[in-house]
């Protein structure tokens, strides 16, 4: 098995989990959620569940991925118990459906790096008109695949864990030049009030599920990432370390993008925060105005640094979501890598093209499908987040906690955690584990799942 490849240091394994985990779903997602959601009763709600339901669930996956050293798919053979394979191919076929929409979301992104270089501030205005003109999104978006595909080719230890370990630092810097220079804006305080000091009577039933939501999402779980990327590691590594420095970093960066990007809303509404449009359209529409706000120069630099690091997120992302379904088919096929990663790339590139389409170019994959009790039409590309990210991971989540506690047995994934990690007997983290992964946890996953089908596709 040595032609697999492997991590070569714990803190390339680090940077390239953290890196699948930091995403579009921390810089982009994260605060137009938190915008929507109520500001700081969002976060407050997204770190619990982080923590309390999301951490157990990576763990998990780690240590099913470290013992049986093998793909989302052939982990569950390796351990035994072949029939539960299905949880892995559910996992493989999730990642290439979210894969081909968050590709598209790259390109779009990517292409904004140029047009904010260029100084081209109003394809705010223009949004719609953007999206449509697919040509020139779809090439970007190609462009993005094409440079997933390159590092996922170079293996694990030479591609992924390389890219991650210059494209993760050099984030981080980035975002860091931008909050200061956001702070300092007028109305800068008013951002970073809303965004912090939570506001009780905001709490909903919405807030909790898109929180949920979020969280679980952003920490990449429920499609077999850490079982992937986990059977590439030693040893002799610490899970729970790392799964806390994982969980940690995903969940310190997002609160990074808020605390970079409300500032802005802040100044752009003069501090009042009204009339900004803080859904899906907060980076794509607003945060363009606002840097044509800050001035030629300056909006031209802000801005292209900040779609820069939004493409870099991505990157480290897009390649963990392509690694699943490569790995899967280098174990299982024994097919090369460089054949396995191009050809998977070009698969899932073919598959997004309706989700390219569908945002006005072709009014049929924009009014894709009309769902039970609903009385607006959803685009192709939503269709298949309402599919994979918001149906599939929760389900994803919940078999594989079940299947590891009560299939694989506890007592097999205490004694892979306890590997690296001498005083897990005797530590809270076991105790808190034993009490929530038999019932409360994949219970919980499962009703949201449930819940989740019922109410989107069946207008309940
Ligand atoms: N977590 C990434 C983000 O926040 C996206 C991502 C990468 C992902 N791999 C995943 C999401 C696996 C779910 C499952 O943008």
């Amino acid at each position: 098995m040595a032609a697999r490849g492997n991590f070569s240091s714990r803190i390339g394994f680090i940077a390239a989990a953290a890196g699948s985990a930091v995403g579009l779903g921390n810089i982009w997602g994260f605060p137009y959620e938190a915008g929507a959601g109520g500001g700081a009763i969002f976060v407050l709600v997204y770190l619990f569940f982080c923590f309390a339901l999301c951490f157990p669930v990576m763990l998990t996956e780690l240590a099913i991925g470290r013992k049986s050293g093998r793909n989302a798919v052939g982990a569950f053979e390796a351990l035994g118990h072949k029939k539960w394979n299905f949880i892995g191919k559910l996992g493989v076929l999730s990642g290439v459906l979210i894969l081909s929409f968050y590709n598209v979301i790259a390109g779009w992104a990517f292409g904004y790096t140029f047009e904010m270089a260029a100084g081209n501030f109003e394809v705010t205005e223009h949004f719609r008109a953007y999206t449509t003109n697919i040509f020139a999104v779809g090439s970007y978006g190609l462009l993005f695949m094409i440079a997933t595909a390159y590092i996922v080719s170079k293996g694990v230890s030479e591609g992924i864990e390389k890219a991650a370990k210059v494209l993760m630092p050099s984030l981080i810097i980035m975002m860091f030049s931008l909050i200061i220079y956001s702070l300092f804006l007028p109305n800068a305080m008013a951002g970073i009030k809303f965004f912090l000091l939570p506001d009780f009577s905001k709490l909903t039933s919405t807030v909790v599920f898109n929180a949920m939501g979020q969280a679980f999402f952003s920490l990449s779980l429920g499609m077999g990432t850490f079982i992937t990327y986990g059977s590439y590691i030693k040893k002799n590594d610490n899970l729970i370390g790392s799964a806390a420095l994982i969980t940690l970093t995903d969940v310190g960066i997002a609160i990074t993008a808020g605390l970079m990007i409300f500032p802005l809303i802040g100044f752009i509404s003069g501090g009042s925060l009204s009339g900004v449009g803080r859904g899906p359209e907060l980076i794509f529409v607003t945060l363009p105005h606002i840097f044509g706000e800050i001035g030629p120069t300056a909006g031209a630099i802000v801005g292209m640094v900040f779609f820069l690091l939004l493409c870099f997120a991505a990157l480290t992302s897009t390649v963990s979501l392509l690694e699943v379904p490569v790995s899967y088919v280098v174990d299982e096929f024994k097919l090369s890598r460089k054949k396995a990663a191009w050809l998977m790339s070009g698969i899932v590139y073919l598959i997004g093209i309706p989700s390219l389409m569908g945002n006005g170019y072709s009014s049929y994959f924009s009014e894709f499908i009309t769902y039970i009790g609903a009385d607006q039409p959803t685009d192709f590309l939503s269709f298949i987040v309402n599919i994979a990210n918001d149906s599939f991971l929760p389900l994803g989540g919940a078999l594989m906690v079940f299947f590891a506690v009560h299939i694989w047995k506890k007592e097999n994934m205490e004694a892979e955690i306890a590997v690296g990690f001498e005083n897990y007997e005797n530590s809270w983290v076991r105790k808190y584990l034993r009490f929530v992964m038999p019932v409360l946890l994949p219970g919980t996953l499962f009703i949201i799942f449930s819940m989740i089908v019922l109410s989107t596709f069946f207008g309940f």
